[in-house]
């Protein structure tokens, strides 16, 4: 029978330089200082019974089972909170041990139900076995007297319950919500007999709780059970895959009772995340086998016309038929493809590698365009590499963090909740010093324990401003790491910067206005980075979404250079990425001027490489980047278009020219799971697959590449990567791949980042940070260590240019936009899970001030008005805004936020100015005519896709 323990060794690991040995049932164990008595019993391969520790969580010491008898000692002492001394004696198995525990485990037993037989947990509870571990045969005292066996049930929470009747207070929930999520939702209520666990004075559902399922993950018993247990069962096997939301890239163990998914739990040994989660990857995976899922492949000449279901075969001739027509008539440039961060690095590869083999243009580009581009492109120039320089661990050895237009909490939420630990600090070591610069008092800013020392509350795009100031400062009060400069980097290029910044317009007196940030607050923080022995900067799409993007990651790496701090642990630049796989798209060749390992398309040698290996001559000159294939699609020059797994409709800015250009091409080919917005624009459908059903590869955010493993089978019956091949054939390009480790190994011989890299070795390893190569076989944790990968560090000039975004009388207020945690980016799988109970609809955040003004009162529907558009949604009014700026997501497309974003981009990468935009709120609104329009149109085109296309079988 499948088992879903695994090795628990009671306390967590320490670290030390010194080591202890102890004697534990006559065997001898070495264990650094500071090991519990529990973990050295593990170590020396005994296991010593318990219930209240477990090796995530620091010993608390209350159920006293674990109690061990140690050589001249009085007592018992509990083996979890005991340290190891040198020489220490201990015995773990004797009579009066024996009879304590079984003591222990009656008093607890005499208030359980003795339901075990229909316990969701039977064979998988930790109280059971510890029953059977002491012997347990007789329970003496009854249930006559008081018990808590009528404990009501709170089932609130969508995901998991809370049976209070099965509870033994062992406080196991509430130290992972405090030290693992740092959420602080749960506590210990009364004392003694009343003492009982709860979510503050609520419910869970309406409590402080993020649903991160540590608690869950932590209850040795059924209290706290996943509500898919409850209904399906125990599972009977488990897949090791990692997560497809966000790219901190969690390892997940897929619990599976055939090839139906039973929980999602967080591995262990995830090098990502050791054991932790979110509530999207640990519980909104119900979108996988969602009733909208696509089943059929379909096509259509026009998009008033209906769908018709076809095989994959006549789905892959109509694509290539309409191509090659297209490309007879308009020339071989009017045709493209875009790659998705979503989809795995294999299925990344094979998309850029089937336009620029088979439809044989560089016209290919990734949603990363409209992200992190300003990322690659400010990180190579100055540092060499378009990649961030740590891993996470790297955190925990930081004195002093900046984090820079990102929320963590709601982005990356495992990793935010590794950063608070580190912020808290520990009861021997203080917590680092935080720096938030933000427009928005993000969690962060002040959350339990964790209280920021300064939020730069800027004005939304004014970031390059704030990050000059807060250079000069550095420069001007004396605390430049010069010698690390001189030897680390381009002198000349630091000379011309250090002018500049010295500059007295780069002072934070003279940008105080233009920032809003007082000029006390950037000295204050500029003194703290600065003088912190370790100091990382941590930030996201609130730094590249920006017209200046490029500019601010320059300026962030200046910032790390100027203060030595790249190289090493605890230090680095270290960008947040929004996707699961956008550093993998990237490093794939996914942009239209680069082939994979970030290499220049007028690069012959390279070229040269990839026409020996793909047998067809590749164009050296860049293609068409996502806006330019619009412009180009609108002008008539650009009419068709492959997007695998990107919802260009609904994510893209300035929806109605989006619209437009994607009404007027003449083939649009998409690949989806769902009929997103895009897809009702197609004339191709090819059904996607989801992450559980292919393998594969994603990168996170520290460059680690993990698998992807394949748990049931592709709901349409081929995944991503096999449509991708079966499209190419139709072309005429044969790709003959078995699976998807093939595709891994043409990208290793063909990018000298990944030439060590194979499924063989992730298996091996767990998981690999890039480089990986002869120099580095087993991977590159932190970048940079002895020089730049460019050689010398290069300090750029960052002039602040305000954006050409301004507001006026008609538009007074700055739009800036975002995510929250319980939905994911168009919000395509998470609307269709029960994280819609969190945030059904976006809302617009506006500051009491502005929305008193206005007449605007908390909940009421207000219009959101831009010179490109208009739309409506529900005001919350908060303070968690300042005056002059509004605030909200884009997760839903009836409220489509970008049909007022505009055309504003990135001067360097085009990537678009989502958090910068001059509108106008109104009160009392009704929905806007782009929203009337749209809801027909969007009804009209759910309404032609014929059931069976969804809910039929495969073939
Ligand atoms: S809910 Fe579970 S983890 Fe929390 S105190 Fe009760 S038994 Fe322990
Ligand atoms: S689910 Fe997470 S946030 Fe909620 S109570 Fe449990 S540990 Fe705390
Ligand atoms: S933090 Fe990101 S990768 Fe981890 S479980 Fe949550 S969504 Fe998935
Ligand atoms: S496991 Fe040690 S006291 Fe509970």
């Amino acid at each position: 029978m499948y088992s879903n323990k695994v090795l628990d060794h009671g306390t967590p690991a320490r670290e030390a330089t010194t080591t202890v040995t102890v004697t534990i049932d006559g065997k001898a164990v070495h264990v650094p200082a500071g090991t519990s008595v529990m973990r050295a019993a593990v170590d020396a391969g005994v296991k010593i019974p318990k219930l209240c520790a477990t090796d995530s969580l620091e010993a608390f010491g209350s159920c006293r089972l674990c109690v061990v008898e140690v050589e001249g000692r009085r007592g018992y002492p509990a083996s979890c909170t005991t340290p190891c001394e040198p020489g220490m004696k201990v015995t773990t198995q004797s009579k009066k041990l024996a009879d304590l525990r079984r003591g222990v485990m009656e008093l607890y037993i005499s208030d359980h139900p003795l339901d075990c037989l229909t316990c969701p947990t039977n064979g998988n509870c930790e109280l059971q076995d510890m029953a059977g571990v002491v012997g347990l045969r007789e329970v003496r005292y009854g249930y006559d007297g008081e018990n808590h066996l009528d404990a009501k049930k709170d089932e609130s929470n969508p995901y998991f319950t809370f049976d209070a009747s099965k509870c033994i207070v062992c406080s196991r929930c509430v130290r992972a919500c405090e030290e693992i999520q740092g959420t602080f939702a749960l506590t210990v209520q009364g004392r003694g007999f009343d003492s009982k666990i709860a979510p503050g004075p609520t419910d869970f559902l309406s409590s402080e709780c993020v649903s991160c399922g540590a608690c869950v993950q932590a209850c040795p018993t059924a209290t706290l059970s996943e509500k898919s247990i409850i209904e399906q069962g125990q599972p009977d096997h488990a897949v090791v895959t990692t997560c497809a939301y966000c790219g901190v890239g969690c390892s997940f163990r897929a619990e599976m009772k055939g090839s139906e998914v039973v929980r999602m739990v967080p591995n262990k040994d995830g090098q990502a995340n050791h054991g932790h989660s979110c509530v999207k990857g640990r519980f909104a995976w119900g979108y996988a086998t969602h009733k909208d899922r696509l089943k059929k492949p379909m096509i259509r000449k026009k998009i008033t016309d209906p769908w018709r279901e076809v095989s994959w075969q006549e789905a892959f001739d109509y694509a290539a038929g309409e191509i090659r027509r297209i490309q007879k008539a308009y020339g071989k440039d009017s045709v493209g493809g875009i790659t998705s961060s979503r989809c795995t690095n294999e299925e990344t590869f094979l998309v850029q590698k089937l336009v620029r083999a088979a439809f044989g243009t560089n016209n290919v580009d990734t949603c990363a365009r409209v992200c992190h581009s300003p990322t690659g492109y400010g990180l190579k120039q100055t540092l060499g590499e378009s990649a961030g320089t740590q891993d996470f661990d790297s955190v925990d050895h930081t004195d002093c963090v900046i984090v820079i237009g990102a929320n963590p909490t709601d982005g990356h939420p495992v990793f935010a909740s590794r950063m608070k630990r580190r912020l808290r600090g520990t009861a021997t070591e203080e917590g680092a010093g935080l720096i938030v610069i933000d427009p928005r008092r993000i969690d962060l800013v002040r959350t339990p324990h964790v209280e920021a020392d300064f939020h730069l509350q800027l004005k939304p795009g004014t970031n390059v401003a704030v990050l000059n100031a807060l250079a000069h400062v550095v420069v001007t009060e004396g605390l430049a790491k010069e010698d690390y400069v001189a030897q680390r980097c381009d002198l000349g290029e630091y000379a011309k910067w250090k002018q500049f910044i010295q500059r007295p317009e780069n002072s934070p007196e003279a940008l105080e206005s233009e920032t809003g940030v007082p000029a006390a607050h950037i000295r204050g923080a500029a003194r703290l980075f600065a003088s912190a022995p370790n100091a990382a900067i941590y930030y996201g799409l609130g730094v590249t979404e920006h017209s200046q993007g490029s500019t601010t990651v320059m300026a962030i790496a200046n910032l790390a250079m100027v203060t030595g701090n790249i190289g090493r642990k605890g230090v680095g630049v270290n960008p947040l990425r929004g996707q699961n796989n956008v550093q993998g798209s990237c490093d794939m060749g996914s942009f239209p001027h680069e082939l994979p390992g970030y290499r220049h398309v007028s690069d012959a040698a390279t070229r040269a490489l990839f026409e020996a290996a793909w047998g067809r001559p590749i164009s050296d000159e860049p293609g068409l980047r996502i806006p330019n294939m619009f412009d180009a699609a609108i002008d008539g020059s650009f009419k068709a278009l492959y997007v695998q797994g990107e919802d260009i409709a609904q994510s893209d800015p300035d929806t109605q020219h989006v619209q437009k250009a994607l009404e007027s091409l003449e083939c649009l080919i998409v690949q989806d799971i769902f009929l997103n917005e895009t897809a009702k624009y197609a004339h191709v459908l090819l059904p996607g697959s989801s992450f559980l059903e292919k393998d594969g590869t994603f990168t996170n955010a520290e460059r680690r590449i993990s698998r992807v493993r394949k748990v049931m089978p592709p709901l349409a019956g081929l995944a991503d990567w096999e449509a991708t091949v079966g499209l190419a054939k139709a072309l005429g390009y044969e790709m003959r791949y078995d699976h998807p480790s093939e595709i891994m190994d043409e990208i290793a011989r063909l990018t000298p980042t990944f030439t060590g890299v194979s499924y063989e070795k992730l298996d091996r390893l767990g998981s690999i940070q890039w480089p990986c190569n002869d120099k580095a076989p087993e991977g590159t944790p932190i970048m940079h260590e002895d020089q730049f990968v460019r050689g010398k560090g290069k300090f750029f000039v960052t002039q602040y240019v305000a954006t050409p975004e301004r507001t006026t009388r008609k538009f007074p207020l700055i739009l800036t936009t975002g995510r929250i945690l319980s939905q994911y980016n168009v919000g395509a799988q998470t609307r269709r899970t029960e994280n819609t109970v969190w945030h059904e609809k976006d809302v617009l955040e506006i500051h009491p001030f502005d929305a008193e003004q206005r007449g605007i009162k908390d909940g009421e529907m207000v219009s959101l008005q831009s010179r490109k558009g208009e739309t409506t949604l529900r005001a919350v009014v908060t303070e968690r805004m300042q005056p002059g700026v509004v605030y909200t997501t884009f997760h839903h497309p009836e409220s489509g936020v970008n049909v007022v974003t505009t055309e504003n981009s990135d001067w360097a990468t085009n990537c678009p100015e989502y958090k910068v935009t001059a509108v106008q709120v109104v009160a009392h609104a009704k929905k806007s005519e782009w929203q009337r329009e749209y809801e027909q149109f969007s009804e009209a085109q759910e309404n032609a896709v014929p059931d069976s296309a969804v809910r039929g079988e495969a073939r």
